[in-house]
């Protein structure tokens, strides 16, 4: 393998390193153990998860996880002197009760009446582990989100003159549903909360629940805004803690300044959106706030709110490639849960030679060996997501395809069973029985079975 020339610069890697639920250990004592363990490697592949740390009994005992993060350095590996190390220590919060923002009045006593106008979580948290790593796009829309904030970070802290200088904190995420806005949202706040631990001690997510407030407290839904956001404003006060805001489906928020312009909407429409904004024009002088904001119709939100976003991004439906990897994180997850027996299922890069190279080998079953075996079912699973790709399928519906297909290969496997209810309470024995039995190829079948039943209900509609 030839390195690449990196004469000019280290890379910089990120080193994140979770903590057990309950470990006592100081941060910076751990912090110090990586380091020297890493010390002890020739190179490190990235991304990749560590191994070996065990051995070290202060490391086995407080920590669960020590992983090489994603770098833009194009090598698939790198020696200790091409790197310039950053370890990030971190104990996800286990809590999963949200605090919650009641949009109550004051006057209308908090009773049942109540919608949730915003959550707040803890970051890092135990609930968003490993959400980061689960989404695949095709292009480094990651990576470039997350250098986005590391510039803004590095302007804030020169203390760059704002009237000359100027951004917003905003981002926007923008796109078909389904294809992982909201996730990604989250995603980044937890990865800014441990990339950032060490300026900030804390961090939290606050997400807002834009339809909630704004249809049932209609006539209220200005007052409300602001009174969100000074709740919010008394969470930036605390300077040693990290906010995210995130304002999902902004457009139902924002919707509402267009109609009220053309006189289909009441003038309650205008002061939300007029709160909003005045409300993040506050926000973007603080330096420990960012506001993310997604939405699935980029046309229908204010122009206004839309030109305050720094960075306007379009998530696309996933390409084939991404298909590819999505379809293969979920065989490997249920492989690796014992509901089909572990074949080796080849990466998009060993997929991609093993395409320019030759076709599915054709001979049966019992005859090949284990590589070209794993070679047919990454052929088979690439053709699989052409056509899914054809069919434009979202993200959220890929993710649901290996459930589906294994309730489909269960039906079709029990005619006993089928005969006397189609679906339901059978389902569950059954699959226990299936259990390690299922080879990888029944359950391509099954895949391949329904994609090309959603092919035809498509042809249907059209
Ligand atoms: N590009 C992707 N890669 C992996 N998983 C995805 C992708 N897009 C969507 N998903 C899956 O679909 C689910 C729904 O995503 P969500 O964030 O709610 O989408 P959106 O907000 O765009 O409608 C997520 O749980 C995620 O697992
Ligand atoms: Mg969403």
């Amino acid at each position: 393998m030839n390195d690449v020339s990196m004469d000019r610069t280290k890379w910089t890697v990120h080193v994140e390193v979770r903590l057990k639920p309950r470990a006592a250990a100081r941060f910076e004592t751990i912090r110090s153990l990586v380091s020297s363990y890493i010390a002890s490697f020739e190179r490190i592949a990235i991304p990749s998860t560590l191994q070996g740390w065990n051995d070290i009994p202060e490391l086995s005992s407080s920590v669960e996880r020590i992983v090489a993060c994603e770098s833009p350095c194009p090598s698939p590996s790198l020696t200790l002197d091409q790197m310039s190390l950053q370890i990030h220590v971190y104990q996800p919060s286990q809590s999963d009760s949200f605090e919650e923002f009641s949009n109550s009045t004051p006057d209308s006593g908090g009773d049942d009446g109540d919608t949730m106008a915003a959550s707040v979580c803890e970051l890092p948290n135990i609930g968003w582990e490993g959400l980061w790593d689960s989404l695949i796009y095709a292009d480094d829309i990651k990576l470039k989100l997350l250098d986005y904030i590391h510039a803004t970070l590095v302007f804030s802290d020169a203390n760059v003159d704002f009237n000359l200088i100027c951004w917003n904190r905003v981002v926007l995420l923008h796109g078909p549903p389904g294809t992982g806005k909201t996730s990604l949202c989250r995603a980044l706040a937890q990865k800014l909360s441990i990339r950032l631990s060490h300026r900030y001690s804390h961090a939290r997510l606050l997400e807002i629940n834009s339809h909630s407030l704004f249809s049932r407290w209609f006539s209220e839904s200005g007052k409300l805004v602001q009174r969100l956001f000074n709740s919010i404003t008394e969470l930036v006060d605390d300077e040693d803690g990290f906010v995210v805001v995130l304002i999902d489906e902004v457009e139902s928020l924002t919707a509402a300044r267009a109609g009220a312009m053309a006189g289909t909407e009441p003038s309650d429409g205008l002061r939300v959106v007029n709160a909003l904004l005045t409300q993040l024009d506050k926000l973007k002088h603080r330096k420990n706030v960012l506001i993310m904001s997604t939405s699935n119709l980029v046309k229908a939100i204010d122009c206004a709110f839309v030109d305050r976003a720094d960075i306007v991004q379009y998530v696309d439906l996933p390409s084939r490639e991404a298909i590819y990897e999505i379809l293969r994180t979920c065989v490997c997850e249920i492989m690796q849960k014992g509901i089909i027996s572990v074949t080796g299922v080849p990466t998009l890069k060993q997929v991609q030679m093993y395409e320019l190279s030759s076709k599915t080998d054709q001979t049966s079953k019992s005859s090949v060996d284990a590589h070209q075996r794993s070679k047919n079912v990454g052929l088979r699973l690439l053709a699989l997501a052409a056509q899914c790709r054809a069919q434009g399928m979202s993200g959220r519906a890929l993710r649901r395809l290996p459930v589906i297909a294994m309730a489909r290969f269960i039906g079709v496997g029990n005619v006993t069973f089928s005969s006397s209810t189609t679906k339901g309470p059978n389902t569950e024995p059954s699959a226990s029985l299936q259990t390690g039995a299922v080879q990888v190829e029944q359950w391509l079948d099954g895949m391949e079975a329904i994609v090309k039943d959603k092919a035809k209900e498509l042809d249907r509609l059209a």
